[in-house]
Protein backbone atom coordinates (compact mmCIF):
# COMPACT_ATOMS: atom_id res chain seq x y z
CA UNK A 1 0.00 0.00 0.00
CA UNK A 2 1.63 2.92 -1.15
CA UNK A 3 1.20 6.38 1.68
CA UNK A 4 2.58 9.45 1.63
CA UNK A 5 4.91 9.69 4.50
CA UNK A 6 2.88 10.33 7.49
CA UNK A 7 3.78 13.28 9.77
CA UNK A 8 4.27 12.40 13.83
CA UNK A 9 3.89 8.53 12.51
CA UNK A 10 6.11 7.46 15.61
CA UNK A 11 4.19 10.05 18.01
CA UNK A 12 1.16 8.91 17.04
CA UNK A 13 2.01 4.75 17.35
CA UNK A 14 2.81 5.75 20.94
CA UNK A 15 0.18 7.58 22.07
CA UNK A 16 -1.91 3.98 20.69
CA UNK A 17 0.51 1.93 22.06
CA UNK A 18 -1.62 0.13 24.21
CA UNK A 19 -3.72 -1.51 21.30
CA UNK A 20 0.02 -3.15 19.67
CA UNK A 21 1.58 -5.83 20.82
CA UNK A 22 5.26 -6.60 20.41
CA UNK A 23 7.13 -9.55 19.01
CA UNK A 24 8.14 -10.14 22.74
CA UNK A 25 3.94 -10.20 23.96
CA UNK A 26 3.40 -12.90 21.14
CA UNK A 27 6.52 -15.35 22.10
CA UNK A 28 5.34 -15.31 25.66
CA UNK A 29 1.41 -16.62 24.74
CA UNK A 30 -0.17 -12.95 24.69
CA UNK A 31 -0.29 -13.21 28.37
CA UNK A 32 -2.28 -10.20 29.75
CA UNK A 33 -2.81 -8.71 26.45
CA UNK A 34 -6.65 -9.47 25.81
CA UNK A 35 -9.36 -8.53 28.26
CA UNK A 36 -10.85 -12.20 27.84
CA UNK A 37 -9.06 -15.15 26.39
CA UNK A 38 -11.05 -16.01 23.10
CA UNK A 39 -9.96 -18.46 20.03
CA UNK A 40 -7.47 -16.08 17.70
CA UNK A 41 -7.79 -14.83 14.12
CA UNK A 42 -5.22 -13.68 12.28
CA UNK A 43 -4.71 -10.83 9.42
CA UNK A 44 -1.81 -10.50 7.58
CA UNK A 45 -1.14 -7.10 5.50
CA UNK A 46 -4.08 -5.10 7.51
CA UNK A 47 -3.60 -2.00 5.71
CA UNK A 48 -5.59 0.87 6.84
CA UNK A 49 -7.58 -1.83 8.88
CA UNK A 50 -11.04 -1.91 7.66
CA UNK A 51 -11.50 -5.71 7.50
CA UNK A 52 -10.00 -6.33 11.00
CA UNK A 53 -12.19 -3.44 12.02
CA UNK A 54 -15.48 -4.92 10.93
CA UNK A 55 -14.59 -8.58 11.42
CA UNK A 56 -13.52 -7.80 15.07
CA UNK A 57 -17.26 -6.42 15.40
CA UNK A 58 -19.38 -8.71 13.67
CA UNK A 59 -17.91 -11.85 14.81
CA UNK A 60 -16.86 -10.73 18.76
CA UNK A 61 -16.18 -14.01 20.56
CA UNK A 62 -12.58 -14.13 18.73
CA UNK A 63 -9.59 -12.39 19.46
CA UNK A 64 -7.83 -10.58 16.16
CA UNK A 65 -3.99 -9.55 15.86
CA UNK A 66 -3.47 -7.53 12.51
CA UNK A 67 -0.28 -7.50 10.94
CA UNK A 68 1.32 -5.00 8.57
CA UNK A 69 4.45 -4.04 8.24
CA UNK A 70 4.39 -0.46 7.22
CA UNK A 71 4.22 1.56 10.01
CA UNK A 72 2.41 4.54 8.61
CA UNK A 73 -0.19 2.23 7.48
CA UNK A 74 -0.77 0.33 10.80
CA UNK A 75 -0.97 3.56 12.83
CA UNK A 76 -3.85 4.43 10.92
CA UNK A 77 -5.39 1.07 11.22
CA UNK A 78 -5.20 1.74 14.94
CA UNK A 79 -6.64 5.72 14.91
CA UNK A 80 -9.21 4.30 12.83
CA UNK A 81 -10.14 1.62 14.66
CA UNK A 82 -9.65 3.45 18.05
CA UNK A 83 -12.52 5.62 16.57
CA UNK A 84 -14.55 3.52 15.95
CA UNK A 85 -14.50 1.65 19.23
CA UNK A 86 -15.49 5.56 20.87
CA UNK A 87 -12.02 5.82 22.22
CA UNK A 88 -11.34 9.24 21.35
CA UNK A 89 -9.76 10.86 18.06
CA UNK A 90 -6.64 12.46 16.16
CA UNK A 91 -6.82 16.47 17.97
CA UNK A 92 -6.24 18.90 15.32
CA UNK A 93 -3.61 20.43 16.94
CA UNK A 94 -1.29 16.83 17.04
CA UNK A 95 -1.78 14.12 19.35
CA UNK A 96 -4.71 11.85 20.38
CA UNK A 97 -7.71 12.95 21.74
CA UNK A 98 -9.08 10.85 24.50
CA UNK A 99 -13.03 11.04 25.19
CA UNK A 100 -12.11 12.93 28.67
CA UNK A 101 -10.45 15.46 26.73
CA UNK A 102 -6.76 14.64 27.70
CA UNK A 103 -4.38 15.14 24.73
CA UNK A 104 -1.73 12.33 24.42
CA UNK A 105 1.15 13.81 22.40
CA UNK A 106 3.95 11.77 22.06
CA UNK A 107 3.62 9.93 25.22
CA UNK A 108 1.44 6.51 26.24
CA UNK A 109 -2.03 6.37 26.73
CA UNK A 110 -2.78 3.16 29.37
CA UNK A 111 -5.89 2.39 27.68
CA UNK A 112 -7.81 0.03 30.29
CA UNK A 113 -7.86 -3.47 29.02
CA UNK A 114 -11.61 -3.65 28.79
CA UNK A 115 -11.85 -0.52 26.57
CA UNK A 116 -8.94 -1.67 24.39
CA UNK A 117 -11.90 -3.95 22.40
CA UNK A 118 -10.34 -7.41 21.03
CA UNK A 119 -7.97 -6.73 18.39
CA UNK A 120 -4.59 -5.83 18.82
CA UNK A 121 -2.02 -4.56 16.52
CA UNK A 122 1.65 -5.67 15.05
CA UNK A 123 4.01 -4.11 13.06
CA UNK A 124 6.37 -6.48 11.40
CA UNK A 125 7.01 -8.31 8.05
CA UNK A 126 4.70 -11.85 7.81
CA UNK A 127 8.29 -13.15 7.15
CA UNK A 128 8.83 -12.40 11.01
CA UNK A 129 5.97 -14.40 12.34
CA UNK A 130 7.70 -17.19 12.53
CA UNK A 131 8.07 -18.60 15.92
CA UNK A 132 5.97 -15.58 17.40
CA UNK A 133 3.56 -17.40 18.34
CA UNK A 134 3.01 -21.24 19.31
CA UNK A 135 1.27 -23.72 16.71
CA UNK A 136 -1.78 -24.02 16.62
CA UNK A 137 -2.50 -20.67 18.16
CA UNK A 138 -5.00 -19.32 15.27
CA UNK A 139 -8.32 -20.67 13.88
CA UNK A 140 -8.38 -18.69 10.92
CA UNK A 141 -5.86 -16.37 9.19
CA UNK A 142 -6.74 -13.76 6.65
CA UNK A 143 -4.80 -12.65 3.50
CA UNK A 144 -7.14 -9.63 1.38
CA UNK A 145 -5.19 -8.01 -1.52
CA UNK A 146 -1.79 -8.67 -0.56
CA UNK A 147 1.40 -7.79 -3.14
CA UNK A 148 0.92 -9.70 -6.32
CA UNK A 149 4.88 -9.22 -6.52
CA UNK A 150 4.83 -9.95 -10.10
CA UNK A 151 8.56 -9.23 -11.21
CA UNK A 152 10.25 -12.51 -12.19
CA UNK A 153 12.66 -13.44 -8.93
CA UNK A 154 9.96 -12.31 -6.15
CA UNK A 155 7.70 -14.84 -5.68
CA UNK A 156 9.01 -15.78 -2.61
CA UNK A 157 7.81 -12.98 -1.10
CA UNK A 158 3.98 -13.30 -2.78
CA UNK A 159 2.00 -14.51 0.74
CA UNK A 160 0.88 -17.59 -0.40
CA UNK A 161 4.33 -18.67 -1.65
CA UNK A 162 4.83 -22.57 -0.48
CA UNK A 163 7.11 -21.15 2.72
CA UNK A 164 4.38 -18.98 3.80
CA UNK A 165 1.55 -21.11 3.08
CA UNK A 166 3.92 -23.90 5.59
CA UNK A 167 3.78 -20.92 8.15
CA UNK A 168 0.09 -20.97 8.00
CA UNK A 169 -0.60 -24.60 8.87
CA UNK A 170 1.91 -24.29 11.79
CA UNK A 171 -0.18 -21.46 12.72
CA UNK A 172 -3.64 -23.01 12.18
CA UNK A 173 -5.11 -25.35 14.77
CA UNK A 174 -6.70 -28.81 13.26
CA UNK A 175 -9.79 -27.49 11.53
CA UNK A 176 -8.57 -23.72 11.10
CA UNK A 177 -8.74 -21.99 7.85
CA UNK A 178 -6.96 -19.83 5.62
CA UNK A 179 -8.99 -17.10 3.30
CA UNK A 180 -7.21 -15.72 1.04
CA UNK A 181 -8.57 -12.61 -1.81
CA UNK A 182 -7.22 -10.81 -4.60
CA UNK A 183 -8.25 -9.45 -8.30
CA UNK A 184 -4.96 -10.49 -9.25
CA UNK A 185 -6.06 -13.79 -11.75
CA UNK A 186 -2.27 -14.76 -11.82
CA UNK A 187 -1.33 -14.66 -8.10
CA UNK A 188 -4.63 -16.25 -7.36
CA UNK A 189 -3.42 -19.22 -10.05
CA UNK A 190 -0.16 -19.14 -8.45
CA UNK A 191 -2.00 -19.14 -5.46
CA UNK A 192 -4.35 -21.85 -5.95
CA UNK A 193 -1.64 -24.09 -7.29
CA UNK A 194 0.48 -23.70 -3.93
CA UNK A 195 -2.55 -24.83 -1.19
CA UNK A 196 -3.32 -27.40 -3.54
CA UNK A 197 0.03 -28.75 -3.11
CA UNK A 198 0.58 -28.53 0.11
CA UNK A 199 -0.65 -31.67 1.93
CA UNK A 200 -2.07 -30.33 4.95
CA UNK A 201 -4.84 -28.27 3.31
CA UNK A 202 -8.07 -28.55 1.44
CA UNK A 203 -9.82 -26.11 -0.54
CA UNK A 204 -13.70 -26.03 0.71
CA UNK A 205 -14.50 -22.51 -0.97
CA UNK A 206 -13.25 -21.62 -4.53
CA UNK A 207 -14.80 -18.45 -6.27
CA UNK A 208 -13.34 -16.44 -9.17
CA UNK A 209 -16.66 -13.97 -8.74
CA UNK A 210 -16.92 -13.54 -4.73
CA UNK A 211 -19.48 -11.01 -5.35
CA UNK A 212 -21.52 -12.97 -7.36
CA UNK A 213 -20.96 -16.19 -5.17
CA UNK A 214 -23.08 -17.91 -2.33
CA UNK A 215 -21.12 -15.66 0.21
CA UNK A 216 -21.25 -12.15 -1.14
CA UNK A 217 -23.77 -11.64 1.71
CA UNK A 218 -21.40 -12.50 4.58
CA UNK A 219 -18.31 -11.10 2.68
CA UNK A 220 -16.52 -8.00 4.29
CA UNK A 221 -15.35 -5.82 1.54
CA UNK A 222 -12.07 -4.37 2.39
CA UNK A 223 -10.75 -0.83 0.84
CA UNK A 224 -8.73 -2.31 -1.93
CA UNK A 225 -12.03 -4.60 -2.50
CA UNK A 226 -14.09 -1.49 -3.10
CA UNK A 227 -11.93 0.06 -5.28
CA UNK A 228 -11.68 -2.75 -7.07
CA UNK A 229 -14.81 -3.97 -7.71
CA UNK A 230 -15.77 -0.44 -8.38
CA UNK A 231 -13.97 -0.85 -11.56
CA UNK A 232 -16.04 -4.09 -12.36
CA UNK A 233 -12.86 -6.27 -11.10
CA UNK A 234 -13.65 -9.51 -9.93
CA UNK A 235 -13.09 -11.01 -6.54
CA UNK A 236 -11.18 -14.37 -6.42
CA UNK A 237 -11.49 -16.25 -3.53
CA UNK A 238 -10.37 -19.01 -1.87
CA UNK A 239 -10.70 -20.45 1.82
CA UNK A 240 -8.59 -23.85 2.79
CA UNK A 241 -9.12 -25.76 5.75
CA UNK A 242 -6.25 -27.61 7.92
CA UNK A 243 -7.25 -30.81 7.45
CA UNK A 244 -6.72 -33.50 11.03
CA UNK A 245 -3.42 -34.94 11.23
CA UNK A 246 -3.99 -39.06 11.05
CA UNK A 247 -3.53 -40.50 13.90
C1 LIG B 1 -2.61 -4.02 -1.35
S1 LIG B 1 -2.67 -3.71 0.36
C2 LIG B 1 -4.23 -4.38 0.88
C3 LIG B 1 -4.68 -3.82 2.20
C4 LIG B 1 -5.94 -4.45 2.78
N1 LIG B 1 -5.71 -5.83 3.15
C5 LIG B 1 -7.10 -4.35 1.83
O1 LIG B 1 -7.53 -5.40 1.33
O2 LIG B 1 -7.60 -3.25 1.61
C6 LIG B 1 -1.54 -4.93 0.98
C7 LIG B 1 -1.04 -4.58 2.37
O3 LIG B 1 -0.29 -5.69 2.84
C8 LIG B 1 0.91 -5.21 3.43
N2 LIG B 1 1.88 -6.29 3.29
C9 LIG B 1 2.35 -6.80 2.12
N3 LIG B 1 3.26 -7.76 2.34
C10 LIG B 1 3.35 -7.87 3.70
C11 LIG B 1 4.14 -8.69 4.54
N4 LIG B 1 5.00 -9.57 4.06
N5 LIG B 1 3.98 -8.56 5.88
C12 LIG B 1 3.11 -7.65 6.39
N6 LIG B 1 2.36 -6.83 5.62
C13 LIG B 1 2.48 -6.93 4.29
C14 LIG B 1 1.26 -3.97 2.64
O4 LIG B 1 2.12 -3.10 3.34
C15 LIG B 1 -0.11 -3.37 2.39
O5 LIG B 1 -0.52 -2.48 3.41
Amino acid sequence: MRMRKKRRGEERLRALSALFVTKEDCTAAMKGIFGEDRPLRLEIGCGKGEFIRKLSRRDPDYNYIAVERVGDVIVTAAEKYAEDRGLGQLDCHGGWRSPDGTVYKNERWEIPLDLRGNVRFLNCDAAELDGLFCDGAFDAVYANFSDPWTKNGYTARRLTHPDFLRQYVRLLREGGSFTFKTDNTELFDFSLEAVRCEPCFDIVFETRDLHGSERAGSNIVTEYERNFSSQGIPINCFEAVKKAEKK
